[in-house]
């Protein structure tokens, strides 16, 4: 039984799903691991590294497709790709369902189980394997290292000779995996820190990380059974943007992770909003991609609007490829233990197990 893994296209993906690590503990179960030749060199890891641990090395793709049982991957596959995989093959990734449909239903059409793992529920016995946490967990450092590289002032508070320098304020806009990393970043750097979200059990979260927590008051439960934001209502929504027209004068940079699960991202900050903030002053847009927290946000691009940098971000994960395949290679080994029979010696489709049902792609 072999479980293979090809590279992705570079331009658009530095992540790896394979470390030599990772392909040690797979073969450590008893399966097979074969990957393409130059695998991961963009990363520093060579062949070579893979080889030690007992990895397979194929000339190319094709040879790994048409020997592999499954394939492990981050990005959803290349229609090239598709026409190569045979019926039974098992996929294991982050496949973006809601983006990619018409792909994956090809795949499906053809026989072959997809496991996209954005899908896995948020509980415990799935938290080894939860790659939006891994993900977005670096996302929310990450965010506050870019914000502090393009800020024209000093972040923390500093009592010089020659002067004092005031601490930076940073606003987190949802206080979700991204969003309470980004916080306790901002907090290590000496920022003061505030951070809003619509769900009231984010305030202890906020609070116990040092963050000022920005009440939006509300009478309506805004949390579903699964622990997702439900989409704000107007009035909500108005209550929101009065409470940040204060907040927006005052921070400096104003990080917005802010999703709600399948829709686009709410649309949070308006060009009203966004002009109150000082010349100088950031808005790091985590959700350009999703449609964007913020009016100006593009995502790949940034707009400057009366000397406001709004950033709109695309590919993050491209900025620290190395930690976020680690990462993400540990949680697909998680998913692969738990999917493996030893005693059958085979993949074991089990749909009574909530980890498997809910990550198993049926018809997008
Ligand atoms: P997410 O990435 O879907 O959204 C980010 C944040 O934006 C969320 O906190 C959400 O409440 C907030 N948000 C949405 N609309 C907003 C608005 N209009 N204004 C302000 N904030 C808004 O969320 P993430 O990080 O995936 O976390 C979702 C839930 O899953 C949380 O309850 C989290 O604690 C839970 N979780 C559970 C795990 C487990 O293993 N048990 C692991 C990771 C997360």
């Amino acid at each position: 039984m072999i479980v293979g893994s090809i590279k992705e296209d570079l331009i658009l993906e530095k992540r790896v799903s394979l470390t030599p690590e990772t392909a040690k503990n797979i073969i450590g179960l008893g399966l097979k691991v074969c990957i393409e030749k130059d695998y991961a060199s963009h990363l520093g890891i060579q062949d070579y590294d893979y080889k030690k641990v007992g990895v397979e090395i194929r000339a190319s793709s094709n040879d790994v497709i048409n020997s592999s049982k499954a394939i492990i991957k981050v990005n959803c596959p290349s229609e090239n790709e598709i026409s190569i995989y045979k019926e039974n093959m098992i996929l294991i990734g982050m496949f973006n369902p809601s983006k990619n449909k018409d792909r994956l239903n090809k795949i499906i059409n053809k026989k072959i189980k997809i496991f996209s793992l954005e899908l896995l529920p948020r509980i415990t016995r799935a938290q080894s394997m939860d790659v939006l946490s891994s993900q977005s967990n670096l996302a929310g450092y990450r965010a506050v290292v870019d914000c502090v590289g393009e800020f024209e002032k000093a972040v923390p508070m500093m009592m010089t000779a020659a002067g004092t320098v005031p601490a930076a304020k940073v606003l987190v806009i949802g206080a979700g995996v991204a969003g309470l990393q980004a916080i306790a970043t901002a907090k290590r750097l000496g920022a003061i820190v505030s951070a809003t979200d619509v769900r009231a059990a984010s305030k202890e979260q906020v609070e116990s990380l040092g963050g000022k927590f920005l009440t939006v008051e509300q009478t309506e439960n805004m949390e579903t059974a699964g622990g997702y934001a439900k989409e704000a209502s107007e009035e909500y929504k108005k209550k929101q943007a009065e409470m940040m027209k204060d907040a927006l004068k005052k921070n400096d940079i104003v990080i917005c992770t802010a999703l709600i699960p399948g829709k686009p991202a709410p649309r949070i900050l308006t060009e009203d909003l966004v002009k109150l903030m000082k010349p100088g002053s950031i808005v790091y847009d985590l959700a350009a991609e999703q449609g964007g927290n913020s009016a100006f946000s593009e995502a790949g691009k940034i707009n400057t609007i009366n000397g406001i940098k709004v950033i709109g971000v695309k590919s993050l994960m491209n900025r620290l490829p190395l930690t976020a395949s680690n990462l993400y290679a540990k949680n697909l080994f998680s998913f692969i233990r738990n999917l493996y029979s030893k005693e059958k010696k085979d993949f074991n489709i089990n749909l009574e197990d909530e980890i498997i049902e809910k990550s198993l792609l049926k018809e997008v």
